[in-house]
C-alpha cells in the first residue's frame, strides 16, 4: 500500500486495482500524510471559505436521492429575491467571505436575465469577490450568458461516471451524457469548474468510484466536491445505507494526490455523518469549507438529506465555529478569493507548516 501511495504521489496516477485497495484501506495514515504534504506544498496551511447562499429549493428534477426532488410534496418551498441575496452577500462580506456560491435546485422561474442581473450586481458591489453558480444543467447559451455577466466559477457534480449506475440514481428524463456535456461546455467557456460525486450512493461499487476518478482525470476540474450519501426520509432512497466515512476520507486523500492543485471542500455532508467529519476531511487533504450564508429561516428547508448540520446557527456563529474547527485541525481560515493554484509558481507561502 505504501508503494501505491508513493506512486500516486510521484505520478498522480496508479492502476485501477491499486486505486481500489487505497479506497478501502483500513490504515490510511501514510496515505493521509502524503496528501497533507501535497496540500501544504500548494496551499500552505490556508483553508479557503465560500459563503453558500441556497437561494431556491424548487427543483424540476427528481433525483432519487435528493430531498429537493419535485415529487417531494412534504417540503415547504422558498425562493429568495435579488434583495435577499444581496443582503446575504453584504453580511458575508463583513464576515470575511470573498466568494459567494449561489446554489439552487433546477428552478426555471428565474430567467437567464434575472440570474445574470443578480450576478452582475454582486460583482459590481463586491469587486474583489468571486461568484460561483450552482444551478444545474443548462444550455451552452445560458452558461455563456452567465459567464458574460461575470460568473467566475460553476459547480455541477457529475454524481457518478458510470452510465448504468447513473440510471439507478436518476429518472429516465436525466442523462449522464447531458451532464458531461454541461461540464465540458463550462470548461470551454472559461469557468473554474467544480465536479464531484457522492460516496456510498445506493448501488455504487468500488469500480464505479474508479470510473469517477478516471472521469475527473479527463475533465481536470478546478474544484472537486465529494461527501457521503445520506438518506432523506421523503425520497425513494429513505431506507438505504448511508455512505462510509472511511471511504470518503480515503477518497479525499486520493483526490489530493491525483489533483494536487484542486480545491477540495470538507463538505457539510461530511460534518453531518460525523461531528468531527470536516476536521477529518481537512486532515485528509481538503482545503475549502463552505458555511451557509442563507437566512436562518430557510436553512432547514434546503433539505438535501436528513439531519443537515448548521441549520440553526447565524452566519457569524457558523463562521466563528468553523474558524475554530479549522484551527483545531492545524490549518488557518483565510479571507481570500481562493482561486485555484494550477502551477507551483502560484503557491501559497502563508503558514507553510
Ligand atoms: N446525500 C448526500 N448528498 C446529496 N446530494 C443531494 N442529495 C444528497 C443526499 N441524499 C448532493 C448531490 C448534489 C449536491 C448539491 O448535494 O451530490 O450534487
Ligand atoms: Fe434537483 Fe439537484 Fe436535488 Fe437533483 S440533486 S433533485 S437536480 S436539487
Ligand atoms: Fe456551522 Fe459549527 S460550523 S455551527
Amino acid at each position: 500500500m505504501e508503494k501505491s501511495v508513493d506512486a500516486l504521489y510521484e505520478k498522480q496516477n496508479i492502476d485501477d486495482e491499486s486505486l481500489k485497495l487505497l479506497i478501502d484501506a483500513d490504515d490510511a495514515e501514510y496515505l493521509q500524510e502524503k496528501a497533507r504534504t501535497v496540500r501544504r506544498k500548494y496551499y500552505g496551511s490556508a483553508v479557503y471559505t465560500r459563503g453558500l447562499i441556497e437561494f431556491t429549493n424548487y427543483c424540476k428534477n427528481n433525483c432519487f436521492y435528493c430531498g429537493l426532488r419535485a415529487d417531494n410534496k412534504n417540503l415547504q418551498r422558498y425562493r429568495l429575491t435579488k434583495e435577499d441575496i444581496l443582503l446575504c452577500c453584504t453580511k458575508g462580506y463583513e464576515l470575511g467571505f470573498r466568494t459567494f456560491v449561489l446554489q439552487g435546485g433546477e428552478d426555471m422561474t428565474y430567467s437567464d436575465d434575472e440570474i445574470c442581473d443578480i450576478v452582475h450586481e454582486i460583482k459590481s458591489r463586491f469587486t474583489d469577490c468571486a461568484v460561483t453558480l450552482s444551478v444545474g444543467e443548462r444550455s451552452f447559451e445560458t452558461y455563456k450568458a452567465y459567464r458574460e455577466a461575470g460568473t467566475d466559477r460553476y459547480l455541477l457534480r457529475h454524481e457518478t461516471a458510470d452510465e448504468a449506475h447513473y440510471k439507478k440514481l436518476h429518472p429516465e428524463s436525466m442523462s449522464l451524457t447531458n451532464r458531461k456535456r454541461c461540464l465540458f461546455d463550462l470548461k470551454k467557456l472559461g469557468y473554474q469548474v467544480g465536479s464531484g460525486f457522492m460516496v456510498g450512493s445506493p448501488y455504487q461499487t468500488a469500480d464505479d468510484l474508479v470510473s469517477d476518478l478516471r472521469f475527473l482525470q479527463k475533465l481536470q476540474p478546478d474544484m472537486i466536491g465529494i461527501g457521503p450519501f445520506l438518506p432523506h426520509s421523503d425520497t425513494p432512497f429513505r431506507d438505504e445505507e448511508k455512505g462510509s466515512l472511511k471511504r470518503c476520507l480515503n477518497l479525499i486523500a486520493i483526490l489530493r494526490l491525483m489533483f494536487p492543485y484542486a480545491l477540495i471542500p470538507a463538505t457539510t455532508a461530511l460534518g453531518t455523518i460525523h461531528p468531527m467529519g470536516r476536521e477529518m476531511g481537512l486532515k485528509a487533504g481538503a482545503n475549502v469549507v463552505m458555511p451557509n450564508l442563507s437566512p436562518t429561516g430557510v436553512r432547514e428547508l434546503y433539505s438535501l438529506y436528513d439531519n443537515k448540520i448548521c441549520t440553526g446557527e447565524e452566519a457569524a456563529e457558523c463562521r466563528e465555529c468553523l474558524a475554530r474547527r479549522v484551527r483545531s485541525a492545524g490549518f488557518e481560515l483565510v479571507t481570500d478569493k481562493g482561486d485555484v493554484k494550477r502551477n507551483l509558481t502560484d503557491i501559497d507561502t502563508r503558514g507553510g507548516k
